[in-house]
């Protein structure tokens, strides 16, 4: 039989991600990893989840396990709506940021629109923008064709880890208002500030066209797959109406957990935990760089955030370098996976949120002579 026949036309732009190409090769716990964006395991609140169950279970009963509404179960949505001080019409849930970032791309973009972003830029992101066909093109050559929306992650970003000044936002806002698109704002990091003042968000500065996406996978954990949305009312109107093809509604179970974990302050006095550890991680990482890593390597001082980027001396080829890091035992992501035309050869991404603090040193030493000895 020829399977080929059966895919739609759509099937052919689709983009494999590489780190999780990366994660089929190796047991991450065998090495040193700086490659995955896993939050640290021992910020998830085990007992809390276990005792919030129960009461999640004790309150709502057999409604907590039933099909809820498509916007999201409305103790949720209201919890989100007062913490970010927005009507609670403005909010839409989400079964993660990914469904966030992919349901914006679907209700706004057809075959051959452009999508304007940053480079670097998500990955995930790039890989639904590809899906639907877009264009992608950068702020720093956004061409002539008017864009539908420009994709940022304002705070730390994936990969980078720098954030946008409040001049840039603002550059970006003058620039969606007078061209007029969308702004999509990916978010999941904000709330992961270990030093430095927060800026504006570009939903405060442009609420009328931004789509601000927040996730509870970095402040709660990942694997309950849940994000929302922040955005005009007409605007969200469409993507609940495509929601309801893509999933029905976001996992009900897991907002009644969500909605008790953030509405009773546990997920705030949990979230000053991670802080006081990531801090402590990022510090370290940017230490051991410091002590570690040969003349000609610079790198990124995030914020906040789980990454930071590294730019090895031109001629250094990351992708090429990877197998030999790994059999060293040490992995990262190549930078130039997150360039939408690939370039940028030199440069890698390094998580510090996810390795054991205690690991760290002999992770960097040996990423470091991998390096030394190209
Ligand atoms: C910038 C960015 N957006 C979205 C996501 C997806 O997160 P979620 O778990 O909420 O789908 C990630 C995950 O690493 C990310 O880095």
């Amino acid at each position: 039989m020829n399977y080929g026949d059966f895919f739609s036309e759509d099937v052919g732009a689709f983009m494999r991600s590489p780190v999780r190409e990366i994660f089929k090769k190796v047991d991450l716990a065998s090495i040193y990893s700086f490659a995955g964006g896993y939050p640290d395991a021992s910020t998830f609140p085990l007992d809390e989840v276990r005792s919030l169950s129960a009461r999640v279970l004790e309150k709502y009963g057999a409604k907590a396990l039933q099909y809820g509404a498509t916007q999201g179960v409305p103790e949720l949505r209201e919890v989100i709506a007062k913490r970010y001080g927005v009507p609670v019409e403005n909010v839409q849930i989400t079964t993660s940021s990914q469904q966030g970032i992919d349901v914006c791309t679907r209700v706004f973009v057809n075959p051959g629109d452009v999508i304007l972003t940053t480079a670097p830029t998500y990955l995930g992101a790039l890989q639904s923008f590809k899906s639907y066909r877009a264009e992608i093109r950068t702020l720093d050559n956004p061409g002539g064709k008017k864009p539908k929306f420009c994709y940022v992650i304002p705070d730390f970003q994936n990969p980078s880890g720098e954030t946008m000044s409040l001049e840039q936002r603002e550059n970006l806002v003058a620039l969606a208002r007078e061209r007029d698109f969308l702004i999509v704002e990916d978010s999941p990091y904000r709330e992961l500030r270990y030093s430095g003042e927060p800026v504006p968000t570009l939903y405060s500065l442009a609420p009328e066209r931004t789509l601000h996406l927040g996730s509870f996978s970095k402040i709660f954990a990942p694997g309950f797959r849940l994000g929302w949305i922040l955005g005009p009312g007409p605007l969200l109107e469409q993507i609940y109406v495509c929601k309801q093809s893509l999933d029905l509604c976001p996992p009900v179970f897991d907002q009644y957990m969500a909605a008790e974990f953030m509405g009773s302050g546990a997920l705030d006095a949990n979230l000053q935990k991670s802080i006081a550890l990531y801090r402590a991680k990022r510090d370290k990482m940017l230490s051991l760089l410091e002590k570690y890593m040969p003349e000609g390597v610079s790198w990124t001082h995030p914020e906040g955030g789980l990454f930071l980027f590294l730019t090895l001396p031109d001629g250094f080829d990351t992708v090429a370098l990877y197998d030999r890091a790994l059999s060293a035992g040490v992995a990262y992501v190549a930078g130039s996976f997150f360039y939408p035309d690939g370039s940028h050869r030199n440069t890698m991404r390094m998580n510090f949120s996810f390795l054991d603090a205690s690991r760290m040193e002999a992770g960097v030493q040996l990423l470091a002579e991998v390096i030394k000895n190209h």
